[in-house]
């Protein structure tokens, strides 16, 4: 339901799997995915703040919270911390609608605790990346309220706004709307306005550089503050023809190709560089890649001086509740590597905060195999070339909620869909099917820190509940166990910051046709390590083809060594050659 992010236009690109010549050539000596640099080096943890600690018992996680485990986090051995937006909100999206984008929301505490989060993190030698969001803002901004109020308010253009007596405009489908109507009729003055996400969230209007220009010290604010980075929330679809043209019936089921990178936002981002990103030392990482490797290189390719990294969704939005075929998931995390094998950055994740649960979409929570899948999966994300971005819980293997009652949702899109289901009379069950494998919720519920009351996380009653499985998935209970998921996570977050051939080595799949098992080598300056995962419940074996004669084993997810060849059920396997 939410953003499945359709890549068509992937064909015409070359794909060579199997054999990435991602050498430095002589057009080329130095190519930008060789260059070292601390963001392509950089180990992301994801935090959701309203899930992870609640200090005052109001059920909603806090700033005060994240800074009570800072030594948790550092325990972790992450170098980054990625905050979801903790700017003031009346949260009709979870933060994704901001009302004041220089205060912090009053649920999660003040700036004094945000100032002492960020000095805390820095002296742990963690750097904060902030979430940006300004493809939109709330309908309670200040600029929203003035540029309502009137046609001749100042604001009146920093939104995107249709005078009613020149009729109804175009149809735009809205992703978040009870209707996916995304034009909202406004009887104050007569006028829809825009707004792709919910009727709270109206689209800014980049064409406006009045507009542009406050963005752009809203970032230095952070930026002077002392961050480290900013996430561009939807940015692919700040611009707009504002003629608002007519798009072809059912344009919707493909909207990316008619939302996203439309003209003007190289502009808008080449302007920000200047104007923002080229002052700091900053990353910036864009949400999205377009819909091309083409729209994906455009935006991060160092020479064209806009993003330095690309979050791409086609990996992520592989897992289908029926599962996924292994060869899709290698051809797709091959190519795109491939295709940035000389030119422009990458992200690795298999989880976030609009995601349901990793090791429930991509592993096997079975109390049997959960704990091994979940490695395995870790495994993947810190021995593959890009940033790894890792979410907050997957470290626990924290699995999917389970909720059958649409009562215990609290996700916006979720229960506009279920009022939309319910009055076109839709499917029901199958609808509630559909969400308890895919709701954003799923990987929203509180972090399970302990087997006491709500799991640790608060004393009051949770904004959304607690796992039912946190009397057996928690923190506390894996710290004492030295194979836990959460050790694992660590030994395998110490082997990637370690070995700089897991971040800029060249990618080589192996045993390309094999079903079960995805083998890989990573080569740098005469490093070789060899990865090998099994991603079924089933033994397995493997052929790689390279020489193991002095292979030295690096990490394993079984207590008992390894055999050469032979891979137990979801086995994960690092060697270095
Ligand atoms: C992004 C965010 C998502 C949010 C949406 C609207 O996709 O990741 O959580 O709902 O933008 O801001």
């Amino acid at each position: 339901m939410f953003f499945t992010r359709s890549l068509a236009v992937l064909s015409g690109m070359l794909l060579v799997l199997g054999s990435c010549q991602n050498g430095p050539n002589n057009n080329n000596p130095v190519p930008d995915s060789r260059e070292q640099k601390w963001w392509k080096e950089a180990i992301v943890y994801q935090i959701y703040p309203r899930s992870f600690k609640d200090s005052d018992g109001d059920g909603i996680g806090d700033l005060k919270g994240i800074i009570s485990k800072l030594d948790y986090i550092k325990s972790l051995g992450v170098t980054a911390v990625w905050l979801n937006p903790i700017y003031s909100s009346p949260n009709d999206d979870n933060g994704y609608d901001i009302s004041d984008y220089r205060n912090i929301m009053q649920e999660f505490g003040t700036m004094a605790d945000f100032d002492a989060l960020l000095k805390g993190l820095h002296e742990r030698n963690i750097k904060l990346v902030m979430d940006l969001v300004v493809n939109h803002s709330s309908d309670e901004h200040e600029w929203f309220k003035q540029s309502r109020s009137s046609r001749t308010s100042k604001y009146r253009n920093y939104y995107h706004w249709w005078d009613a007596e020149r009729g109804k405009p175009n149809y735009r489908y809205s992703l978040f709307d009870v209707n996916h109507d995304a034009w909202k009729y406004d009887s104050l003055t007569n006028s829809y306005y825009l707004h792709y996400f919910s009727r709270k969230q109206p689209d800014l209007n980049w064409e406006n550089p009045e507009l542009r220009k406050e963005v752009y010290a809203i970032m230095k604010f952070w930026a002077d503050k002392g961050i480290d980075g900013f996430r561009l929330d939807a940015f692919g679809f700040a611009a707009k023809d504002t003629s608002f043209p007519a798009f072809p019936k059912g344009y919707e089921k493909d909207f990316m190709k008619y939302y996203s990178m439309v003209p003007g936002i190289h502009d808008y981002l080449k302007e920000m560089h200047r104007e923002v990103f080229s002052k700091y030392d900053v990353m910036s990482v864009a949400e999205g890649a377009g819909s091309s490797f083409e729209d994906a290189h455009n935006l991060v390719d160092a020479s064209r001086k806009e993003l330095h990294m690309a979050y791409a969704f086609e990996g992520v939005d592989i897992a289908k509740a029926g599962g996924y075929s292994l060869q899709h998931f290698k051809q797709v995390y091959s190519k795109w590597d491939s295709a940035f094998s000389k030119a422009g950055w990458l992200s690795i994740f298999l989880a976030n905060h609009d995601q349901a649960r990793m090791v429930s979409r991509f592993g096997n929570d079975s109390p049997e195999f959960r704990d091994l899948s979940s490695k395995m999966l870790t495994t993947f994300i810190m021995t593959m070339r890009g940033t790894p971005y890792y979410y907050n819980g997957d470290e626990l293997a924290m699995t999917n909620a389970g909720f059958t009652r649409i009562e215990d949702y609290r996700d916006m899109p979720t229960l506009n869909e279920y009022q939309h289901q319910l009055a076109n009379k839709g499917d029901i069950p199958a609808f509630l099917k559909r969400i308890q494998f895919e709701c954003r919720d799923n990987g929203r519920t509180p972090f399970q820190w302990d087997a006491s009351l709500n799991a640790g996380f608060s004393t009051g009653t949770p904004w959304l509940q607690v796992n039912k499985n946190y009397t057996t998935i928690n923190q506390a209970a894996q710290e004492k166990d030295v194979n836990s998921v959460l050790n694992y996570f660590r030994k395998a977050v110490a082997l990637r910051k370690n070995n700089p051939v897991l971040v800029y080595g060249k990618y080589t799949i192996r045993d390309k046709d094999n079903p079960a098992v995805y083998a890989y080598t990573r080569e740098w300056q005469g490093k070789i390590f060899l990865v090998m995962l099994n991603f079924t419940a089933k033994p397995a074996t493997v052929q790689t083809g390279v020489d193991m004669r002095k292979a030295q084993l690096l990490l394993n997810n079984y207590a008992t060594p390894a055999v050469t060849g032979n891979l137990r059920p979801y086995e994960a396997v690092v060697y270095q050659l």
